[in-house]
C-alpha cells in the first residue's frame, strides 16, 4: 500500500484557513483521494479535551507547549500514522509549525526547545506540504472582529503578538522552501483558493 500524504494548513487567526481547508478536502475527495480532515490541538478524544484547556485555561508557557505536544503525540499515534499507512491523505488544521509560530514567535519560547520536542515526538514524520495563509494581522483582526465575544486565549492577543507569529511563519517558509508555501490570503476567498488549488494540483505531478 502506498503511503498517504500529510498536508498542513497554518496562519494567523482570521486568515481564512478553515474555509480553505474545507474546500481543499472536498476538492481532494472529488479527485478520488481518500482524505482525513483533522485539527490540532485536537483530533482525538484526549486531544480535544486538551484543546479545551489550551484555548481557555490560563497556564505557563512551558505547560502550554508541553500540552500542545502531548496532544500531538496522541494525534500522530492514534490517527495520523495509521491513516498515512493505510494510504489515506491527511489534511490537518495546524501542526508543529504553529508551535514554532505561536509558542516560539508569539510567546518567545526558544526555538531550540520546540525543536527538541519535535525530535522527541515526531522525528520520523514531517508534512509533505504546508500552506501558510499569510495576512497582515490588522486585516486578520478585522475579519475575526464579529466573533470577538467568543474569542479564545490566543485570539485575544494583541496585534504585536500576531506580528511575531507572522514573522515566525515567514521564517519557517524561508527555512523549508520545499515543504512550506506562503499563500497570499489578502484577496477574495476565490483568489486565495486558486493558489491553494495550484499547490494541491502539484501534488499529483
Ligand atoms: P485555530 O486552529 O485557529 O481554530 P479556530 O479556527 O477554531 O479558532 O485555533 C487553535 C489555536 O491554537 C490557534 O490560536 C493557535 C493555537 N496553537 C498554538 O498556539 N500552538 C500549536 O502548536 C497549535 C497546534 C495551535
Amino acid at each position: 500500500m502506498k503511503q498517504g500524504r500529510l498536508i498542513t494548513f497554518e496562519g494567523v487567526d482570521g486568515a481564512g484557513k478553515s474555509t480553505q481547508l474545507e474546500r481543499a478536502v472536498a476538492w481532494l475527495r472529488a479527485r478520488g483521494v481518500d482524505t482525513l480532515a483533522t485539527r490540532e490541538p485536537g483530533g482525538t478524544p484526549l486531544g480535544e479535551a486538551l484543546r479545551e484547556l489550551l484555548l481557555h485555561q490560563p497556564m505557563r508557557l512551558e505547560t502550554e507547549t508541553l500540552l500542545m505536544f502531548a496532544a500531538r503525540a496522541e494525534h500522530i499515534a492514534e490517527l495520523i500514522k495509521p491513516a498515512l499507512a493505510a494510504g489515506r491523505w491527511v489534511v490537518c488544521d495546524r501542526f508543529t509549525d504553529a508551535s514554532f509560530a505561536y509558542q516560539g514567535g508569539g510567546r518567545g519560547l526558544a526555538a531550540a526547545r520546540i525543536a527538541d520536542l519535535e525530535r522527541w515526538v515526531h522525528a520520523d514524520l514531517q508534512p509533505d506540504l504546508t500552506l501558510i495563509f499569510d495576512l497582515a494581522p490588522e486585516i486578520a483582526a478585522q475579519r475575526r472582529g464579529a466573533a470577538r465575544a467568543t474569542a479564545d486565549r490566543f485570539e485575544r492577543e494583541q496585534r504585536e503578538f500576531f506580528d511575531r507569529v507572522r514573522a515566525a511563519y515567514h521564517q519557517r517558509a524561508h527555512a523549508y522552501p520545499q515543504r512550506v508555501r506562503l499563500i497570499d490570503a489578502s484577496g477574495t476567498p476565490d483568489a486565495t483558493w486558486r493558489q491553494v488549488e495550484a499547490q494541491l494540483d502539484a501534488q499529483f505531478a
